[in-house]
């Protein structure tokens, strides 16, 4: 039901993610793009943490930056039945804290859906999903075959149990943007991965860590600093904490090093009512069969994202993103 990346081929994990960075998501997106344990075959960005617009432009500046090159798609400009409410408080008007982003474009009609980044890839691929869950819900709902043919995992940041929510009291924020998306996920048992907030609560960068890599060098590092400076502005004003959640890091986390996290298998559903209990998950013999990750080795998550993301935006100089038929001249 839930097959193990394979461990014995050097042939890196191909992998499509679906992101509305945001903050956290612009470190994992680092940590997936600059880990040869994977393949990031495809970015399809969401609302969520802002509008669409903004993600999108957010995406296209976090790949300028790693020096990469990869299909872009929008997955989903607002939730299934809900309205659109942007989490500026928690990552700023434009997504990115008080980093510096261009300008914000128009979303064209010709960007690729998931369905289509999917449909494209010539095998099956570990699918992430770090912001609202509407993108792979519409792509279920309009061709069920071709997603289940196409993700052989899905790994989602979404979700809490004991945990309380930071959303509501009882809900974390990727459930509460779109229940009825994440229950519709939950349903097609693809099989999915719960990175839920009992997990991500237990990885916070103190607020020393960031003034640590603000020291450094590297324009990339002062960049991310300038991102992390407003995300540890809010925890401290919202959560009490002197430090910030990276939440989404952990879903990049547990496909490089599968020790880094443990799952339990469980059957999950989520509550639709409006309120406060809107998005809660819950652990419930009528629920959905899912893995939730139950424990944390904190010290495997955080070496991955010191030596793939700090450490790398520390030494780092902007790096010029290099096409292919250019690249030859
Ligand atoms: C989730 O919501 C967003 O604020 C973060 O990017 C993360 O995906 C945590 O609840
Ligand atoms: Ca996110």
């Amino acid at each position: 039901m839930h097959p193990r990346e394979p461990a014995d081929t050097f042939a890196p994990i191909p992998v499509v993610i679906d992101t509305d960075p945001g903050i956290d998501d612009m470190l994992a997106l680092l940590l997936a793009l600059n880990s040869p344990e994977i393949m990031v075959r495809g970015i399809s960005v969401s609302y969520g943490n802002t509008t669409v617009e903004n993600a999108f432009r957010n995406a296209v500046e976090i790949l300028r930056r790693a020096g990469k090159r990869v299909s872009l798609g929008i997955g989903a400009r607002r939730p299934l039945e809900r309205a659109v409410v942007p989490a500026s408080e928690t990552h700023g008007a434009s997504g990115m804290g008080y980093a510096p982003v261009p300008a914000a474009g128009v979303i064209l009609d010709f960007m690729r859906p998931l369905e289509r980044i999917l449909a494209e890839q010539p095998e099956p691929v570990t699918l992430v999903t770090l912001g609202p869950l509407t993108g792979l819900a519409l792509a279920l709902r309009s061709d069920p075959e071709l997603i289940r043919a196409k993700v052989r995992r899905h790994v989602a940041m979404a979700g809490n149990f004991a945990a309380k929510g930071n959303t509501t009291p009882y809900s974390e924020f990727n459930a509460w943007c779109d229940p009825e998306a994440l229950s519709l996920v939950l349903q097609a048992e693809l099989p999915t991965d719960l990175v839920p907030l009992d997990v991500t609560r237990e990885f916070a960068l103190s607020a020393s860590d960031v003034s640590r890599l603000g020291g450094a060098e590297g324009d990339n590092a002062r960049w991310i600093v300038e991102a992390l400076r407003f995300y540890v502005e809010f925890h401290r004003e919202y959560e009490r904490l002197d430090g910030c959640v990276v939440n989404d890091v952990l879903a990049v986390a547990a496909l490089l090093d599968p020790e880094a996290l443990s799952f339990q298998s469980t059957r999950v559903a989520v509550d639709l009512e409006d309120g406060e209990s809107r998005g809660r998950t819950r652990m419930a013999s009528e629920g959905s069969l899912a893995r939730v990750a139950r424990q944390l080795d904190r010290d495997r998550a955080r070496a991955l994202l010191s030596d793939r993301v700090f450490s790398w935006a520390a030494s780092s100089l902007p790096r010029p993103v290099l096409v292919p038929e250019m690249a030859r001249v």
